[in-house]
């Protein structure tokens, strides 16, 4: 295949958004809506991508920079006077770089990898473009074919006549052009005021000008559609789901209801997890062979091993979980929360910046905020590492197979011995020695028959 260069159009001002962010910048699947967009180009072959920019062109190109680099360049069109003028401002970015350009809309984030190859591919003789057919056409531009069946232009809904507005195949708004001749025709498109209903350069009369080219029909109409609004925000994420789920399923995956899971773009998950309904994978999460993640657990980048268990509503953000460990009902592991094989952690526990080596425990009621946990300790019900004095945070050293006793207090900085031992109740200011107990707590007095005296 010749190569291929993808221009993305990204000018336009997302009014119906009603958001102060760009529209191209509010998220699908954890994805800003552009960045699809780019994906789908280099992984349907583009050698690099141009996005076209105009309003809120500064936290647009801030993103795509971060996000892919040497792979992107810029292009600004200062005034939207229509989608031919806007890659006309691009020309300087396109000419000389790729024989071929595609064209691509950067608020269309369904367009699936495979769908752009398949169309590259078979619009190898230039010009080519995707189009679509829909029972309500609504106001796209009609596809106008000729007596070979090649698409002879376009007509936008606005100029249509009452005969045209009846074509049901539709301009989805993806093209592919050789860019030389592409550039050529867009300086003759922009030597003439525009003559059409909107009174701007469009792109579609690139069509005309070039001669009868090939219309490939989507296959899935739903890939086509750009969102301009919250709603169309929500169907598009709804798309995204179900084509993330279904690729997830067919690796291997159960996933009890696919539609109440939620697994963003960027989820790596191996084969026979299982998923409850109300499960929200995001970000760089990773989820290891054999794990079972039960409902409402919401789980960000966040690296679990294989065989864990994750019992109901649990929240993971910034962590590691190793294999066999065992976690929940209601667990929040807080950034560095790093859970060693087999550990098993419980009921109400809060952990941040604390690594558990194997086999611990801490199952109930507990808050465990900078320290390292030995192998086999185990935590008791209500402990708190009481890590902050009200300016810095301080470190807890538990040794291996230390057993904390039940609502103890342990004031760091602190280390804590090997084998040893707290009494329930202690409230722990000293560090103690392997295999000692320590027992930090008024002491208790009976009073014989106080009760009775009383009466
Ligand atoms: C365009 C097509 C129409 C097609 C439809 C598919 C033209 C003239 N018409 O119509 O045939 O059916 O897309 O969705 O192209 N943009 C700029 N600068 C501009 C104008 C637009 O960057 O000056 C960008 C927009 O931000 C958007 C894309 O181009 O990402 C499409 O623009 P839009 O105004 O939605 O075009 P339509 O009128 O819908
Ligand atoms: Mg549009």
């Amino acid at each position: 295949m010749s190569d291929v260069q993808a221009v993305i159009l990204a000018a336009g001002k997302g009014t119906r958004m009603k958001s102060s962010k760009s529209k191209v910048l509010h998220e699908v699947a954890g994805q800003p809506i552009i960045d699809w967009v780019v994906r789908c180009a280099l992984d349907a072959g583009a050698t690099r991508v141009v996005a076209i920019l105009g309003y809120q062109s500064e936290s647009i190109e801030k993103h795509l920079r971060e996000e892919f680099g040497n792979l992107i360049s810029f292009a600004y069109q200062h005034e939207q006077l229509g989608t031919g003028h806007a890659v006309h401002c691009a020309l300087d970015e396109l000419v000389g770089y790729a024989s071929r350009t595609v064209i691509l809309s950067g608020d269309v984030p369904n367009l699936r990898p495979e769908t752009l190859a398949a169309f590259l591919l078979a619009s190898e003789e230039n010009p080519g473009l995707i189009s679509s057919i829909l029972e309500d056409p609504k106001h796209y531009g009609r596809i106008v074919r000729d007596e070979n069946g090649k698409v002879k232009s376009i007509v936008e809904y606005k100029d249509a006549t009452q005969e045209e507005r009846k074509i049901k195949e539709i301009n989805a708004g993806f093209y592919v052009f050789d860019t030389q001749k592409m550039q050529k025709a867009l300086n003759n498109l922009l030597e003439n005021e525009p003559q059409n209903a909107q009174g701007e350069y469009y792109l579609t009369d690139l069509v005309s000008a070039l001669g009868p080219c090939k219309g490939w029909i989507l296959p899935d109409s739903k890939e086509m559609e750009g969102v301009n609004n919250r709603v169309d925000l929500a169907d598009a994420e709804k798309f995204a789901r179900h084509a993330i789920n279904k690729k997830w399923m067919e690796k291997g995956v159960t996933i009890i209801d696919p539609m109440a899971t939620y697994i963003e773009a960027n989820v790596k998950i191996e084969e026979d997890v299982t998923l409850e309904p109300g499960v929200f994978l995001k970000g760089n999460t990773l989820i290891g062979k054999n794990t079972y993640i039960s409902s409402g657990t919401i789980i960000e980048n966040t690296t679990i091993g294989e065989g864990v268990t994750v019992l109901p509503y649990c929240h993971f953000e910034d962590s590691r979980i190793e294999n066999s460990a065992n976690l929940g009902p209601f667990v929040h592991l807080r950034p560095g929360a790093d859970i060693g094989p087999e550990c098993k952690v419980g009921n109400f526990v809060e952990i941040k910046k604390v690594r558990l080596d194997r086999g611990a425990k801490a199952n109930h009621h507990s808050y465990l905020g900078d320290g390292h946990v030995g192998e086999k300790s185990n935590i008791g019900a209500g402990t708190i590492f009481c890590n902050y004095d009200g300016k810095k945070k301080h470190f807890t050293r538990l040794g291996k197979g230390v057993f904390i006793g039940s609502n103890s207090a342990l004031v760091a900085p602190l280390n804590i011995g090997d084998g040893a031992y707290v009494g329930a109740g202690s409230t722990i200011t000293k560090d103690i020695p392997s295999k000692a107990l320590a027992v930090g707590r008024g002491r208790q007095k009976n009073i014989e028959d106080w009760a009775k005296e009383k009466s």
